[in-house]
């Protein structure tokens, strides 16, 4: 499938099943992990900004890697989405919603997934126009029971549920209709990244890639 451009986050939440949720925290694994996970057949990568080198990451993965399409992760704040899009981000993930986040988003053309735990949050996220929605942290806050409820008021929004989502349980939350896609940092093992173990980070994209049935 092509990556449309302008891309949307229908196309984000839609090329796998599953978004890789990476931290990073040296700038000389970006390029060879996100070639891995690509390798795996997944292109859509959330790297977190959680570390001093994360907008390094992006930048390099954006240059260097054309398969992949770097999205930036932890977006809390106007300031970080623009960091985000000036390095190259071309969408953007945040754990909550906030308006401000949602203007900055749509002023910079930036596709982005608002994280929702609450009706309130998803009432307020849909009146600004974004009803791909992440429900986080998706287990703590309710797990598949809880986008069961939503299904019937929010029958119009769709879900990519992230924090405690696992290969085992991930097969539940894709067979549910509001869920388009799941997040989760299982691909990207801290050990196998800190020991350069392309081949395992490899394989986990293929089996997330199986994940749906
Ligand atoms: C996140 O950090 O965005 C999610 O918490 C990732 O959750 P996981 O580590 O449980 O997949």
């Amino acid at each position: 499938m092509a990556v449309t451009n302008p891309l949307t986050a229908h196309d984000v939440m839609r090329d796998a099943p599953v978004i890789p949720v990476i931290v990073l925290t040296d700038v000389a694994h970006a390029v060879p992990l996100a070639r891995a996970l690509v390798a795996g057949g997944i292109r859509m990568l959330e790297v977190t900004l959680r570390t001093p080198a994360a907008l390094a990451c992006i930048e390099a993965i954006a240059r260097e890697v054309p398969d992949a399409v770097a999205g930036a992760g932890t977006v809390r704040s106007a300031h970080d989405a623009q960091a985000a899009r000036k390095a190259g981000a071309r969408f953007a993930v945040s754990p909550g919603y906030t308006q401000a986040v949602g203007r900055a988003c749509r002023d910079l053309r930036l596709p982005l997934l608002p994280g929702v735990a609450t009706g309130s949050e998803i009432m307020a996220a849909s009146e600004d126009g974004y009803t791909e929605l992440k429900f986080f942290p998706a287990l703590q806050a309710g797990g598949l029971a809880m986008l069961k409820a939503w299904g019937g008021p929010f029958f119009d929004v769709r879900f990519c549920p992230t924090g405690g989502v696992t290969p085992d349980n991930a097969p539940e939350f894709l067979a549910l209709s509001n869920v388009a896609c799941v997040g989760g940092s299982w691909l990207t093992p801290a050990d196998a990244v800190a020991a350069g173990d392309w081949a395992r980070i490899t394989r986990l994209a293929q089996e997330a890639m199986g994940l749906r049935a």
